[in-house]
């Protein structure tokens, strides 16, 4: 949601915060802006897509070496040219881009207007330009300062940055419960909602912590205080980011590369992790806090949609192979139903983004009670990798496709090593299961390689159903949260109706759906439940529904019922939803793609949910 770029520096700021915006698209938004210094302080915005922006400017004038660039997702008021960011404060000498909500914009809105300020906009955020103003002009302040005030009169979460035509060499910027990185050039500054608009200019960078004010000027140190007006050190790290991992590489999409790049992610996801000849699962991350993952009596697991879905498959691992109970939930319920937390729950946070904030405020509530948070995380530094007592990093690289694929299997992929760790600690698991699993997982990468190869049969399949109105997907046991998967990756970029079932619950209810219309696509896999799926496939068939089977390669029984078959290469039984989900991920691309929709920014979505 949102996305907020800033430059201060020598070279010309337009070129720059252009290509930022276009970085941040996948984050999804409505409307673009952009602000420049350059004598007078030039403000173009427009409703639309960024490449709109680019076509609004282009006869307008955008020198300037200082500047702030904004792609919005509406909140407060619909999605216009007034409503989209930059906002001027009345005098037109400062200007303002947002992230998050001013959750009392009212009454100091309602404060600034007896005082005669006008507002042109129905957002929050031109409500704490003005109030940024006013306290410069009242209280004869500097634009840091003034900024810092009037945080201190807000109740919500944001990013801001501000400019002045008076100051025209300093970004002013700060934090709460949304994300803000600095990056640091020779003499320049980069600011970004994440690293994706900076990392092709510097790699030393600056994650702003909450509730802190940053003011960066050319050539000077980057100056950091936190709202109560404590000074702070800047802490730069090193930005593990290349540029080919945020370009589509010849790809039509980032969606498709990023599923083509499976089996890297979760090789990387294992690297240095796993030794399967040794014997040895090993997560540093969480070292000092595993002895009390191994004690504890329950483990709940807090995410939202895929992140969700991942932490499904986290129950089945930790209770069969660690036998610790697991609770699943979704951060958004959790958060709200006064739940039961105690200190001696260890609660697993999952959260590709880390900025979700649904399951920021679950940690946040949980760690109040005193619980262990582990954090499974893929962006580096983001908020709740920093919220969480400890944490095992994905490593799955950035994620630009707004539907999640590789993050998903790479939270798979770590959430398996954390049970096998905690098992093998508690002694939960025989030696020989323990052995063979970590051979096995080795071997996945390979194995996601060789499921890539159905592709093309996915696409064929995907001009069968390209207009399929409605979508079924049935899973048991490790299938059923790959059941969902499939059903959330169609329904998010084709916007076609899908569900994904538990195979047994079928009959009571979704069954009354099934005609010769209804496609069901069964994860049929030869372990666990087999027999039991079989059943479910002759229920469906019976009632002449179209049954598309994802099965284990040489499978046969299910062959003879299934009208379209995809097979996935043979593996343990709880290794399945790394191979399992892949065709799934395919068939939703390909549908996407016929139906001409916007595979990788589907139309209402967001990629980082930083709004409750
Ligand atoms: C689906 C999808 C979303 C996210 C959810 C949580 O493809 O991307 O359902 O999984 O918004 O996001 P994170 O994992 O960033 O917390």
């Amino acid at each position: 949601m949102c996305g907020i770029v800033g430059y201060v520096g020598p070279k010309q700021a337009f070129p720059i915060l252009m290509k930022g915006l276009y970085r941040l698209e996948y984050r999804g938004y409505d409307s673009a802006g952009i602000a420049l210094i350059d004598g007078d302080l030039k403000l173009y915005k427009t409703k639309g897509k960024v490449s709109d922006l680019e076509n609004f400017v282009k006869d307008k004038d955008t020198t300037g070496t200082i500047g702030i660039a904004h792609t919005r997702w509406a909140t407060h008021g619909e999605p216009n040219n007034t409503n989209a960011h930059p906002h001027y404060s009345q005098s037109k000498n400062l200007a303002i881009i947002h992230n998050g909500i001013i959750e009392n914009y009212a009454s100091i809105k309602e404060e600034l207007m007896k005082r005669g300020y006008h507002f042109e906009s129905d957002t929050d955020t031109e409500v704490l330009i003005h109030l940024i103003e006013d306290i410069r002009n009242n209280e004869k302040v500097s634009l840091d300062e003034a900024v810092r005030i009037a945080l201190n009169q807000v109740v919500g979460a944001y990013a801001i940055v501000v400019i002045s035509k008076e100051d025209p060499d300093m970004l002013v910027a700060a934090r709460k419960g949304s994300p803000l990185v600095i990056g640091i050039g020779d003499d320049d500054f980069y600011l970004a909602s994440d690293a994706t608009p900076i990392a092709e200019y510097t790699h030393d960078v600056v994650y702003l912590d909450e509730e802190e004010v940053v003011c960066v000027r050319k050539n000077r140190k980057i100056k950091i205080k936190t709202i109560t007006n404590k000074d702070k050190t800047a802490y730069v790290q090193k930005l593990e980011m290349n540029l080919g991992q945020l370009e589509k590489g010849g790809y039509d999409h980032f969606m498709l590369k990023e599923i083509y790049e499976q089996p890297h992610s979760i090789l990387d996801s294992m690297r240095g992790r796993v030794n399967a000849k040794k014997g040895i699962v090993k997560l540093g991350g969480i070292s000092d806090y595993e002895q009390k993952m191994a004690n504890a009596d329950r483990i709940i697991i807090v995410a939202c949609g895929t992140s969700w879905h991942a932490g499904l498959v986290g129950e089945y691992l930790f209770e069969d192979l660690a036998r610790v109970p697991v609770e699943v939930e979704y951060a958004s319920e959790f958060r709200y139903r006064n739940p039961i937390i105690t200190e001696d729950d260890i609660v697993i946070a999952i959260s590709q983004s880390g900025e979700t904030a649904d399951t920021l405020a679950a940690i946040e509530l949980a760690k109040s009670k005193g619980a262990t948070i582990i954090g499974i995380c893929n962006v580096v530094g983001s908020s709740i990798a920093r919220a969480t007592h400890a944490g095992t990093y994905t490593h799955a690289g950035p994620e630009i496709g707004v539907a999640s694929t590789k993050a998903f299997t790479a939270q798979v992929t770590i959430l398996t090593l954390m049970a096998l760790r905690i098992a093998h600690m508690k002694g939960t698991i025989e030696k020989s299961r323990f052995h063979r699993i970590l051979n096995e997982l080795e071997a996945i990468p390979e194995k996601v390689k060789e499921t890539l190869k159905v592709d093309n049969q996915l696409k064929e399949l995907a001009r069968v159903f390209t207009y399929t109105r409605n979508f079924l997907y049935l899973g048991r046991g490790y299938n059923f949260p790959v059941a969902l998967e499939g059903a959330l990756k169609l329904k998010e970029i084709s916007y076609i109706h899908a569900e994904g079932y538990p195979a047994a619950e079928m009959k009571h209810g979704p069954i009354a759906l099934i005609d010769k219309e209804m496609p069901v696509v069964v994860i049929a896999t030869n372990k666990g439940t087999y027999d039991k799926v079989m059943s479910n496939i002759q229920e469906v068939k019976a009632r002449k529904g179209k049954i598309i089977a994802i099965v284990t390669k040489g499978d046969k029984d299910v062959k003879k019922l299934a009208d379209y078959v995809i097979e996935v290469p043979e593996t343990e039984e709880l290794l399945v939803p790394l191979l399992a989900t892949i065709p799934l991920q395919l068939l939703s691309y390909h549908i996407a793609v016929m139906r001409d929709c916007n595979v990788d920014q589907p139309r209402n979505l967001a990629k980082s949910v930083t709004v409750e």
